[in-house]
Protein backbone atom coordinates (compact mmCIF):
# COMPACT_ATOMS: atom_id res chain seq x y z
CA UNK A 1 0.00 0.00 0.00
CA UNK A 2 1.23 3.30 -0.81
CA UNK A 3 0.50 6.59 1.00
CA UNK A 4 1.09 10.51 -0.86
CA UNK A 5 0.77 11.30 3.25
CA UNK A 6 3.41 9.92 4.84
CA UNK A 7 0.60 8.49 7.15
CA UNK A 8 -0.51 4.80 7.83
CA UNK A 9 -4.46 3.97 7.70
CA UNK A 10 -4.75 1.23 9.73
CA UNK A 11 -8.43 1.33 9.84
CA UNK A 12 -8.48 0.82 5.75
CA UNK A 13 -5.78 -2.15 5.94
CA UNK A 14 -8.71 -3.31 8.82
CA UNK A 15 -10.92 -3.32 6.70
CA UNK A 16 -9.62 -5.20 4.16
CA UNK A 17 -8.57 -8.07 6.75
CA UNK A 18 -12.78 -8.00 7.90
CA UNK A 19 -13.47 -8.27 4.43
CA UNK A 20 -11.51 -11.16 4.06
CA UNK A 21 -12.16 -13.02 7.49
CA UNK A 22 -16.04 -12.44 6.68
CA UNK A 23 -15.57 -14.59 3.74
CA UNK A 24 -13.43 -17.38 5.51
CA UNK A 25 -16.42 -17.21 8.10
CA UNK A 26 -18.83 -18.18 5.68
CA UNK A 27 -16.88 -20.93 4.42
CA UNK A 28 -16.11 -22.60 7.44
CA UNK A 29 -20.24 -21.66 8.41
CA UNK A 30 -21.48 -23.40 5.30
CA UNK A 31 -18.94 -26.34 5.97
CA UNK A 32 -19.30 -27.02 10.01
CA UNK A 33 -23.07 -25.73 10.35
CA UNK A 34 -21.62 -23.26 13.24
CA UNK A 35 -20.58 -19.71 12.79
CA UNK A 36 -16.69 -19.44 14.57
CA UNK A 37 -17.41 -18.61 18.26
CA UNK A 38 -15.33 -15.71 20.33
CA UNK A 39 -15.34 -16.16 24.21
CA UNK A 40 -15.38 -12.46 26.35
CA UNK A 41 -15.22 -12.23 29.69
CA UNK A 42 -15.18 -9.09 31.25
CA UNK A 43 -14.82 -8.26 35.02
CA UNK A 44 -15.44 -5.01 36.33
CA UNK A 45 -16.25 -1.88 34.92
CA UNK A 46 -13.57 0.14 33.80
CA UNK A 47 -14.49 2.50 30.88
CA UNK A 48 -11.84 1.59 28.66
CA UNK A 49 -12.11 -2.36 28.86
CA UNK A 50 -16.05 -1.57 28.44
CA UNK A 51 -15.44 -0.43 25.33
CA UNK A 52 -12.61 -2.08 24.04
CA UNK A 53 -14.82 -5.40 24.71
CA UNK A 54 -18.09 -3.84 22.52
CA UNK A 55 -15.71 -2.68 19.84
CA UNK A 56 -14.82 -6.30 19.55
CA UNK A 57 -18.47 -7.68 20.16
CA UNK A 58 -19.54 -5.58 17.33
CA UNK A 59 -16.56 -6.07 15.10
CA UNK A 60 -17.10 -9.94 15.57
CA UNK A 61 -20.67 -9.60 14.51
CA UNK A 62 -19.70 -7.84 11.37
CA UNK A 63 -17.90 -10.79 10.21
CA UNK A 64 -20.26 -13.32 11.74
CA UNK A 65 -18.31 -14.96 14.17
CA UNK A 66 -20.80 -15.24 17.18
CA UNK A 67 -19.44 -13.54 20.46
CA UNK A 68 -20.55 -15.65 24.09
CA UNK A 69 -20.11 -13.28 26.30
CA UNK A 70 -19.28 -12.97 30.29
CA UNK A 71 -19.91 -10.50 33.18
CA UNK A 72 -18.56 -10.52 36.20
CA UNK A 73 -18.79 -7.32 38.85
CA UNK A 74 -15.23 -5.95 40.30
CA UNK A 75 -15.63 -7.51 43.61
CA UNK A 76 -15.70 -11.57 41.60
CA UNK A 77 -13.67 -13.45 43.63
CA UNK A 78 -10.50 -15.08 41.79
CA UNK A 79 -12.30 -18.25 42.41
CA UNK A 80 -15.41 -16.82 40.24
CA UNK A 81 -12.56 -15.46 37.59
CA UNK A 82 -11.46 -18.84 36.88
CA UNK A 83 -14.23 -21.01 36.63
CA UNK A 84 -16.11 -18.71 34.24
CA UNK A 85 -12.88 -18.83 32.24
CA UNK A 86 -13.72 -22.22 33.11
CA UNK A 87 -16.76 -22.43 30.88
CA UNK A 88 -15.82 -20.57 28.28
CA UNK A 89 -13.18 -22.87 27.45
CA UNK A 90 -15.57 -26.03 27.86
CA UNK A 91 -18.34 -24.58 25.58
CA UNK A 92 -18.50 -26.28 22.31
CA UNK A 93 -19.22 -22.84 20.75
CA UNK A 94 -16.42 -20.90 21.50
CA UNK A 95 -13.26 -21.45 19.52
CA UNK A 96 -11.26 -18.66 21.05
CA UNK A 97 -11.34 -17.13 25.04
CA UNK A 98 -10.51 -13.66 25.65
CA UNK A 99 -10.38 -12.50 29.44
CA UNK A 100 -9.97 -8.52 28.98
CA UNK A 101 -7.15 -7.17 30.86
CA UNK A 102 -6.19 -5.33 33.31
CA UNK A 103 -8.51 -7.43 35.47
CA UNK A 104 -9.32 -5.69 38.80
CA UNK A 105 -7.03 -5.04 41.40
CA UNK A 106 -6.53 -8.03 44.00
CA UNK A 107 -6.92 -10.46 40.89
CA UNK A 108 -4.21 -12.31 39.66
CA UNK A 109 -4.14 -12.49 35.83
CA UNK A 110 -1.57 -15.43 36.09
CA UNK A 111 -3.63 -18.31 36.56
CA UNK A 112 -6.57 -16.97 34.40
CA UNK A 113 -4.19 -16.65 31.63
CA UNK A 114 -2.92 -20.52 32.26
CA UNK A 115 -6.47 -21.57 32.53
CA UNK A 116 -7.03 -20.48 28.48
CA UNK A 117 -5.19 -24.03 26.70
CA UNK A 118 -3.14 -22.35 23.92
CA UNK A 119 -5.20 -24.01 21.42
CA UNK A 120 -8.18 -21.56 22.45
CA UNK A 121 -5.57 -18.63 23.46
CA UNK A 122 -7.18 -15.74 20.75
CA UNK A 123 -4.95 -13.38 22.41
CA UNK A 124 -1.54 -15.65 22.53
CA UNK A 125 -0.94 -14.41 26.53
CA UNK A 126 -0.12 -17.97 27.45
CA UNK A 127 3.03 -18.81 28.11
CA UNK A 128 3.13 -21.43 25.57
CA UNK A 129 2.27 -19.14 22.69
CA UNK A 130 5.06 -16.94 24.02
CA UNK A 131 7.23 -19.68 24.12
CA UNK A 132 6.09 -20.73 20.23
CA UNK A 133 6.69 -17.10 19.52
CA UNK A 134 10.41 -17.03 20.74
CA UNK A 135 10.71 -20.75 18.62
CA UNK A 136 9.18 -19.68 15.24
CA UNK A 137 6.68 -22.74 15.62
CA UNK A 138 3.03 -22.22 14.44
CA UNK A 139 1.11 -20.72 17.51
CA UNK A 140 -0.97 -17.82 18.32
CA UNK A 141 1.05 -14.17 19.04
CA UNK A 142 -0.21 -11.56 20.48
CA UNK A 143 -3.10 -9.54 17.95
CA UNK A 144 -0.98 -6.22 18.30
CA UNK A 145 2.60 -6.84 17.48
CA UNK A 146 0.71 -9.22 15.16
CA UNK A 147 -1.24 -6.80 13.62
CA UNK A 148 1.62 -4.34 13.89
CA UNK A 149 3.73 -6.83 11.12
CA UNK A 150 0.73 -6.77 9.07
CA UNK A 151 0.99 -3.14 8.93
CA UNK A 152 4.46 -2.86 7.95
CA UNK A 153 4.45 -5.64 5.77
CA UNK A 154 1.10 -3.82 4.10
CA UNK A 155 3.37 -0.93 3.37
CA UNK A 156 6.60 -2.69 2.44
CA UNK A 157 8.59 -1.44 4.99
CA UNK A 158 12.11 -3.94 4.33
CA UNK A 159 12.62 -5.18 7.42
CA UNK A 160 15.68 -6.99 6.58
CA UNK A 161 19.34 -5.58 8.21
CA UNK A 162 16.81 -2.79 9.58
CA UNK A 163 17.83 -1.43 12.69
CA UNK A 164 14.36 -1.52 14.92
CA UNK A 165 13.94 -0.33 18.23
CA UNK A 166 11.23 -0.55 20.22
CA UNK A 167 9.74 1.04 23.26
CA UNK A 168 8.58 -1.53 25.73
CA UNK A 169 9.20 -4.99 26.93
CA UNK A 170 5.53 -5.90 27.94
CA UNK A 171 4.92 -9.46 27.80
CA UNK A 172 1.80 -9.02 25.86
CA UNK A 173 3.42 -6.15 23.52
CA UNK A 174 6.84 -4.95 23.51
CA UNK A 175 8.39 -8.54 23.76
CA UNK A 176 7.02 -10.25 21.19
CA UNK A 177 7.37 -7.26 18.89
CA UNK A 178 10.76 -7.40 19.10
CA UNK A 179 10.86 -11.22 18.75
CA UNK A 180 8.87 -10.82 15.69
CA UNK A 181 11.03 -7.93 14.67
CA UNK A 182 14.02 -10.38 14.95
CA UNK A 183 12.72 -13.30 12.95
CA UNK A 184 12.62 -11.26 10.42
CA UNK A 185 16.10 -10.43 10.46
CA UNK A 186 15.86 -6.45 11.74
CA UNK A 187 18.58 -5.68 14.25
CA UNK A 188 16.50 -5.20 17.11
CA UNK A 189 17.07 -2.79 20.42
CA UNK A 190 14.43 -2.74 23.15
CA UNK A 191 14.22 0.03 25.20
CA UNK A 192 12.01 0.64 28.68
CA UNK A 193 11.88 2.73 31.48
CA UNK A 194 14.91 2.47 32.92
CA UNK A 195 16.74 2.67 29.40
CA UNK A 196 19.49 5.60 30.01
CA UNK A 197 19.62 7.67 27.16
CA UNK A 198 16.62 6.88 25.36
CA UNK A 199 16.58 9.39 22.82
CA UNK A 200 20.07 8.43 21.52
CA UNK A 201 18.57 4.75 21.00
CA UNK A 202 15.63 5.86 19.07
CA UNK A 203 17.68 8.11 16.93
CA UNK A 204 19.34 4.91 15.35
CA UNK A 205 16.07 3.37 14.26
CA UNK A 206 15.14 3.16 10.85
CA UNK A 207 12.01 1.25 12.19
CA UNK A 208 10.63 2.79 15.97
CA UNK A 209 7.91 0.84 17.05
CA UNK A 210 6.53 2.79 20.43
CA UNK A 211 4.52 0.77 23.39
CA UNK A 212 5.60 3.16 26.15
CA UNK A 213 1.22 4.49 27.17
CA UNK A 214 3.29 7.86 28.04
CA UNK A 215 1.52 10.19 25.64
CA UNK A 216 3.87 12.70 24.16
CA UNK A 217 7.23 10.61 24.80
CA UNK A 218 8.52 10.31 20.98
CA UNK A 219 9.31 13.64 19.85
CA UNK A 220 10.69 14.91 16.59
CA UNK A 221 13.93 15.19 17.65
CA UNK A 222 13.84 11.48 18.38
CA UNK A 223 13.44 10.18 14.83
CA UNK A 224 16.02 9.87 12.49
CA UNK A 225 14.97 11.34 8.61
CA UNK A 226 12.89 8.73 6.90
CA UNK A 227 12.27 6.26 10.05
CA UNK A 228 9.53 4.46 9.73
CA UNK A 229 7.53 5.26 13.47
CA UNK A 230 4.38 3.28 14.64
CA UNK A 231 2.37 4.23 17.81
CA UNK A 232 0.97 1.59 19.57
CA UNK A 233 0.77 3.80 22.75
CA UNK A 234 -2.88 4.34 23.67
CA UNK A 235 -4.15 6.81 26.86
CA UNK A 236 -7.79 8.09 27.41
CA UNK A 237 -6.69 11.83 28.52
CA UNK A 238 -9.45 14.45 29.15
CA UNK A 239 -8.36 15.86 25.58
CA UNK A 240 -9.33 12.07 23.93
CA UNK A 241 -7.52 9.19 23.03
CA UNK A 242 -3.29 10.10 22.98
CA UNK A 243 -0.12 8.20 21.45
CA UNK A 244 2.83 7.93 22.36
CA UNK A 245 4.22 9.65 19.73
CA UNK A 246 3.98 13.87 18.91
CA UNK A 247 2.08 13.03 15.72
CA UNK A 248 1.65 16.74 14.01
CA UNK A 249 5.96 16.98 14.69
CA UNK A 250 6.83 13.72 14.26
CA UNK A 251 5.17 13.17 10.76
CA UNK A 252 7.56 16.52 9.22
CA UNK A 253 10.64 14.29 10.28
CA UNK A 254 9.43 10.78 9.24
CA UNK A 255 8.71 8.95 6.09
CA UNK A 256 5.68 6.84 7.39
CA UNK A 257 3.71 7.41 10.88
CA UNK A 258 0.60 5.58 12.28
CA UNK A 259 -1.77 7.94 13.77
CA UNK A 260 -3.88 7.14 16.88
CA UNK A 261 -6.74 6.75 16.72
CA UNK A 262 -6.44 4.89 13.49
CA UNK A 263 -3.55 3.24 13.97
CA UNK A 264 -2.78 0.05 15.14
CA UNK A 265 -5.66 -0.32 17.33
CA UNK A 266 -8.21 -1.31 14.56
CA UNK A 267 -5.25 -3.62 13.19
CA UNK A 268 -5.40 -5.08 16.94
CA UNK A 269 -9.29 -6.19 16.19
CA UNK A 270 -8.94 -7.24 12.86
CA UNK A 271 -6.02 -9.75 13.33
CA UNK A 272 -8.59 -10.80 16.85
CA UNK A 273 -11.02 -12.06 14.34
CA UNK A 274 -8.04 -13.44 11.73
CA UNK A 275 -7.10 -15.49 14.69
CA UNK A 276 -10.21 -16.37 16.05
CA UNK A 277 -11.10 -18.06 12.56
CA UNK A 278 -8.01 -19.65 12.45
CA UNK A 279 -8.58 -21.47 15.25
CA UNK A 280 -12.35 -22.39 14.66
CA UNK A 281 -10.40 -24.03 11.46
CA UNK A 282 -7.60 -25.84 13.44
CA UNK A 283 -10.42 -26.78 16.03
CA UNK A 284 -12.48 -28.66 13.17
CA UNK A 285 -9.58 -30.45 11.89
CA UNK A 286 -8.40 -32.10 15.25
N1 LIG B 1 -6.37 -5.18 27.31
C1 LIG B 1 -5.77 -4.31 26.47
N2 LIG B 1 -5.51 -4.92 25.30
C2 LIG B 1 -5.93 -6.19 25.41
C3 LIG B 1 -5.94 -7.31 24.53
O1 LIG B 1 -5.47 -7.27 23.39
N3 LIG B 1 -6.51 -8.46 25.02
C4 LIG B 1 -7.01 -8.54 26.27
N4 LIG B 1 -7.51 -9.70 26.66
N5 LIG B 1 -7.02 -7.52 27.11
C5 LIG B 1 -6.48 -6.35 26.67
Amino acid sequence: MTTNDGVIDGTAVAARIRATVGAGVQAFSAEHGRAPGLGTLLVGDNPASRTYVRMKHRACAEVGIESIHHVLPADASQEDVLRVTQELVADPRVDGVLVQMPLPAGLDPEPVILAVPPEKDVDGFHPFNLGSVASELPGTPSCTPAGVMTLLDTYGVELAGADAVVIGRSRTVGMPMALLLLHRNATVTVTHLLTKDLAAKTRTADVLISAAGAPGLVTADMVKPGAVVIDIGITRTPEGLRGDVDFDAVREVASLVSPVPGGVGPMTIATLLETTLRLAWDRAAR
